[in-house]
Formats: structure tokens, C-alpha cells, sequence
């Protein structure tokens, strides 16, 4: 009896197994919105049998964008222009799903085919904000600081996102508090400089990130899963924790949250990361232990008997795959043959099932 495959219920939500879609950014969107790129992109890992197909980072606001080609969620031609791909991948079996993001200081960089460079305003670019007047790395543009008018306008922005997202009729919204972009920026010490309510103390560096939440969570209806995704630890001394990542997700639980989608890093720029087949699972398994809520494990996750030996052994509720989805979208139906499990293939490919 394959664990893998067996069906996840999350608030009103099942997923039919627990192989999750991680979302990757593709930039291929024009202002925003996304193209027939997507649409075949996300609609193939629904046909490959994937629990929940999680549509990359989505701004929501145009300087929270990565990159100038990046997806976002801040009008309702957006909401409209994602309403065939959530249609397209619930009528194929899976559960259609949405990261929101904003990219702080990260924001205003180029397609990492072009390089991946910061660029300035006078090339597609524009002014980064974020927590502190510190860039990431040499080369990026100083943010600007955000102030008090500012933080009630992007936490506004986060819950329009979810307003538009559920309009779309996505069932699953994940917010990004991972990978350096603006609410880890507002959560770790590296980034985080501010003297004000948000800054210093981690109950004050919590405080944006748990208004975004709540924001959400008063919009996002609750028979729908809420997930956050986070960066455990920056891999620096004095950084973020897995410490404070637990004291992060119980507060989350407290707001309604129902799973940590557990990552690590990229706050700074030349942190040690030792990565691995299970480098992040740890982070996954302390978090569920610590405060009972769900977890999804990610990171160099490509076999099926390593995903397995995951659920199986109750170190994470679901296993997030990017790059193994890019390989092989059908990787769940292949997982399942090297389990001996019989799952459903679509019925325009049975043919070639056997
Ligand atoms: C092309 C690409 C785009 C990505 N975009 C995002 C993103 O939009 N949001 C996010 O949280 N992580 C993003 N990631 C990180 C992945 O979701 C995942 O956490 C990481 O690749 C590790 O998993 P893997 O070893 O299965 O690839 C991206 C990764 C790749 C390869």
C-alpha cells in the first residue's frame, strides 16, 4: 500500500495523492498575464496525474514582479486570463493552485536565459522596494524603504490577489515567505534593519508578514487550503531559524493557515547551502512536530521510492518536485508503475498504459 498515493484532505480540499507541483516562475507572461505557455505547461502536469499544479510566484502589484515577464494577479484581465488554466487543470483531476508573491528588493532582474541581471529603469526595469534601504547583492539597485502608507497598501494587495485568485477558481493559495523576496526580507535579520513596530524583535519582524496572512485568510474562503511557503533557515549565522520558523508557522496555524511548505535560503546571496536529496526534509518534519500543522517538503526530490519513504515515514504530508516536473511531466504516473500502484491515466492516453 503506497503512502504516496494516498489521498490528502485539506480543509474542504482532496488531493488525490500527495506529489505536488511546485511553482516556477516561467517567464513567459505579457504585463502580467499569462499565455498559452502556461495554460500547456500546467495543464500537461495536471494529465501527468499531480495532486495540485501550483502556478509559479504571481505578483501582486507590478514592482513586486521578479522580472518584468513574470506572472501576476493585480487586475481582473489577470483574473480572467487564469480562469481557463485553474479550468483546464481541475477538469484533468487535479487541484489547481496559485503562489502570490511580491519580489522586494529582489524585484526588476532579467529572465535567468538573459543573464538573470538587475535591470535599471531605463531597461524595462524599475525601483525595488523593501523592508530596509540595503540591495541584495553588488549590482542591485538600493531599495526604497517602505513606509507605514506603503505596508497597508501592499498588505492590501495580497488580499486582492486572493480575492482575484479564488475568482479564477483556484482551490489552493500558497503567500511567499521564502527565497528573499518582500515578507522574508520583513522576517529575517539580514534583511530586516527597520527601528520602527517591524523591525528588531521577532515578534516585530513577524508582524507584516502575520498581517499579510490574516489579510488573506479574512478573503480566502475557508473551505479552500491556505499554504505558506518559507525559507526555514537562511543558512547564516545570527540569520532566520528553523527556531523562529516554528514560532513563525504556530502563529500561521493560530491565523488559519492549513500547511508550511518548507524551503530554505536565498536572503542573501553567499550563504553555505549543502544541497541534497533530503537537505530540507528536516525542516518539514520539526514544523509538523512542533506545531501539528500539515507539511510539504521540497528540494532534490526525483525518485519515487525516496517520495515514498517520505509519506511513508511521516516526515512531510505532501513532497513539492520543480525540477523532476520539468524533466518528466507525467512523473506521478511513472512513480506509480515503480510502486505497483494502478492509477488512472487520462483516458486519451490508456492505450498506452499497458
Ligand atoms: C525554473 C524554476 C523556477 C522557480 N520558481 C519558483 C517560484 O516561482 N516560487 C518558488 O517558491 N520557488 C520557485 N522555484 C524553486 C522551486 O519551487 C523548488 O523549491 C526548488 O527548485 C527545489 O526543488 P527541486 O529540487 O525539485 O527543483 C523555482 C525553481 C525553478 C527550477
Amino acid at each position: 500500500m503506497s503512502k504516496l498515493f494516498t489521498p490528502l484532505t485539506l480543509a474542504g480540499v482532496t488531493f488525490k495523492n500527495r506529489i505536488f507541483v511546485s511553482p516556477m516562475c516561467q517567464y513567459s507572461s505579457n504585463d502580467g498575464l499569462p499565455t498559452d505557455w502556461h495554460l500547456v505547461h500546467l495543464g500537461s502536469r495536471a494529465v501527468g496525474g499531480a495532486a495540485l499544479v501550483m502556478v509559479e510566484a504571481t505578483s501582486v502589484s507590478p514592482e513586486g514582479m521578479i522580472s518584468p515577464d513574470d506572472s501576476g494577479i493585480w487586475s481582473d484581465r489577470h483574473t480572467e486570463a487564469f480562469r481557463p488554466i485553474a479550468r483546464f487543470i481541475r477538469e484533468n483531476g487535479s487541484v489547481p493552485g496559485i503562489q502570490i508573491a511580491h519580489a522586494g528588493r529582489k524585484a526588476s532582474t532579467d529572465a535567468p536565459w538573459r543573464g538573470g541581471e538587475p535591470l535599471p529603469p531605463t531597461a524595462r526595469g524599475w525601483e525595488p522596494v523593501a523592508p530596509s534601504p540595503f540591495p541584495f547583492a553588488n549590482g542591485y539597485s538600493v531599495p526604497r524603504e517602505l513606509i507605514a502608507a506603503d505596508l497597508d497598501a501592499v498588505e492590501a494587495q495580497f488580499a486582492d490577489a486572493a480575492r482575484r485568485a479564488h475568482a479564477a477558481g483556484f482551490q489552493v493559495l500558497e503567500i511567499h515567505m521564502a527565497h528573499g523576496y518582500l515578507l522574508h526580507e520583513f522576517l529575517s535579520p539580514l534583511s530586516n534593519r527597520r527601528n520602527d513596530a517591524y523591525g528588531g524583535s521577532l515578534e516585530n519582524r513577524l508582524r507584516f508578514p502575520l498581517r499579510v496572512a490574516r489579510a488573506v485568510r479574512a478573503v480566502w474562503p475557508t473551505e479552500h487550503p491556505l499554504f505558506v511557503r518559507i525559507s526555514a533557515t537562511d543558512w547564516v549565522e545570527g540569520g532566520w531559524d528553523l527556531c523562529q520558523s516554528v514560532a513563525l508557522s504556530a502563529r500561521l496555524k493560530e491565523i488559519g493557515v492549513d500547511l508550511i511548505d518548507c524551503s530554505s535560503g536565498f536572503v542573501t546571496p553567499d550563504a553555505a547551502i549543502p544541497f541534497g536529496p533530503g537537505f530540507q526534509t528536516p525542516f518539514a518534519t520539526a514544523i509538523r512536530k512542533e506545531t501539528g500543522l500539515a507539511t510539504g517538503t521540497v528540494g532534490y526530490i526525483t525518485d519515487a521510492v525516496q517520495a515514498e519513504q517520505i509519506i511513508a515515514t511521516g516526515l512531510a504530508d505532501a513532497v513539492f518536485l520543480a525540477r523532476q516536473f520539468l524533466r518528466d511531466p507525467y512523473w506521478p504516473l511513472h512513480a506509480a508503475r515503480v510502486l505497483g500502484v494502478d492509477t488512472s491515466w487520462p483516458v486519451q492516453y490508456e492505450r498506452a498504459k499497458k
